[in-house]
């Protein structure tokens, strides 16, 4: 009869401890995460495609608007859930109260994918009643599609900025649900604000930098506005500049 030996239970247990060890590894690793299909490597390199157009000034920044929202609908939201590591990305994640918290990522490795992207990324995350509080931007364009969550969007055109106040004009107010987008520029709908209505509500986000607006040269950031202002003629509001802190006093 065979005696397992010291030696052999040893180099057994050996064995499963790197066994184990691997599969922990490859697990972290994403090996076993379904693939991405090549279709969605092409869809990356179209978005990516359109915001180099936009870079070269060969599209403007309203055709960038068009044709973002068009890829932005056809992509099948499972797909992309694969491409940004979803589920890994948010494992454990503590979502900040009264604010947005940002998550930053890497696209997961797919077929036909470009090698250098021309536009930026990231993910929000708000539980109900926080928002991405109302602003606008300066030289720049982005984009956001709901993830998950239902949330609150509103859009506002910039018609006038003025010392301490920006002319601003509603355009879009609606519930967004997940796979529905909205985009801003320089031109069209800058200022976005979202408001969560359910907990892990999570947008995705695309911009492209370093574009030109109409008007005075301002540096590249956030313009937060309070779109509660003095109410104008022909549905136009006076509202007041504003920041970070007071509005997500205000807004969550
Ligand atoms: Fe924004």
């Amino acid at each position: 009869m065979d005696k397992l030996s010291r030696r052999d239970f040893t180099r057994d247990a050996i064995s499963s401890v790197l066994t184990f060890s691997l599969l922990e590894t490859l697990f972290e690793n994403d090996a076993f995460a379904d693939e991405v299909k090549p279709l969605t490597g092409k869809w990356l390199a179209e978005v990516n495609q359109v915001a180099r157009e936009l870079k070269d000034e060969t599209i403007k920044q309203v055709i960038w608007q068009e044709k973002v929202e068009e890829l932005l609908s056809e992509v099948p939201l499972e797909e992309l859930l694969k491409l940004v590591n979803f589920e890994r990305l948010t494992k454990n994640l503590k979502i900040k109260s009264k604010s947005e918290t940002s998550l930053r990522f890497n696209f997961n490795k797919v077929e036909g994918a470009p090698a250098r992207l021309a536009f930026g990324k990231q993910i929000f995350a708000l539980n109900k009643g926080n928002s991405v509080v109302p602003h606008g931007h300066n030289n720049m364009v982005t984009a956001f599609l709901i993830l998950k969550g239902d949330l609150h969007g509103r859009h506002f055109d910039r018609l006038k900025d003025e010392p301490k106040h920006l002319i601003i004009k509603p355009t879009i107010d609606r519930k967004f649900k997940p796979g529905e987008c909205s985009t801003i520029s320089d031109y069209k709908d800058n200022i976005h604000w979202f408001e969560a209505l359910t907990d892990n509500s999570f947008i995705f986000n695309i911009h492209v930098f370093g574009l030109k607006r109409p008007g005075p040269r301002l540096p590249t950031s956030r313009v937060y506005v309070d779109p509660e202002g003095e109410k104008l003629k022909g549905g136009l509001i006076r509202a007041p500049r504003s920041n970070f802190k007071e509005l997500s006093r205000k807004y969550g």
